[in-house]
């Protein structure tokens, strides 16, 4: 049986894939599926990936502070981070633990190059999921079809949190015609599992 034993390279070449993914809109890395626990029941959403830190690896992405997830994540750190590319075929499982980042040195750094056009999107009157009598956009109206100025824009920081994933364990499936190759990555150590 061919032996696949370059997975070190394998993992190192997904970590730059996830590196292109937080400016490339076009990298099937730019978004991924944040999966958290609420109560005992698991919750699924889309975000999109800001950065990535290698050694120690940590990913980051940006929420409504008043959201379901930071609310989740707040009493139970533990989540999952779900990345697929369809056209190379390589789904990435990452197991992580989060840190918010809200009101402090480091949000604050996120936010004054957030841009006006994603500020406004943390000024609306609602928390995300609450339920609305009639439809509303939750962005305030008169920025429907334009962005606030940024002394406006500012009020939007109240609402705004970065959020930092440790990841604890890495999960890599890479289908392949000729046999998939399956490995986690812990500890800095690479194990070979059952695809
Ligand atoms: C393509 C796409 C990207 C999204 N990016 C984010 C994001 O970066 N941060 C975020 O909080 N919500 C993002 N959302 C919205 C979430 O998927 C979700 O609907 C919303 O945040 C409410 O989730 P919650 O109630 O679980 O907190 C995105 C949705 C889509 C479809």
């Amino acid at each position: 049986m061919k032996a696949h034993d370059d997975i070190k390279g394998i993992y190192a070449s997904e970590i730059d894939y996830l590196v292109d993914g937080i400016k490339n809109g076009k990298s099937l890395y730019h978004t991924f599926c944040l999966s958290t626990l609420s109560g005992s029941f698991p919750e699924g959403r889309t975000v999109v990936l800001r950065d990535v830190k290698r050694d120690p690896l940590n990913i980051y992405f940006n929420a409504d502070y008043r959201s379901k997830k930071v609310k989740e994540l707040i009493s139970n750190k533990n989540c999952t981070a779900l990345f697929y590319d369809q056209s190379r075929r390589v789904q990435l499982r990452l197991r992580c633990q989060a840190v918010v980042h809200y009101k402090n040195n480091i949000s604050s750094e996120i936010w004054k190059n957030t841009a006006l056009q994603s500020r406004k999107c943390y000024m609306g009157p609602f928390p995300p999921s609450d339920e609305l009598e009639s439809w509303h956009p939750n962005i305030p109206d008169e920025y429907l079809k334009t962005d606030p100025d940024k002394e406006h824009s500012e009020e939007g920081y109240i609402n705004f949190t970065h959020i930092e994933l440790r990841v604890a364990e890495v999960d890599i499936l890479q289908l392949r015609h000729d046999g998939h190759i399956r490995f986690k990555v812990s500890d800095d150590t690479l194990s070979y599992l059952a695809p």
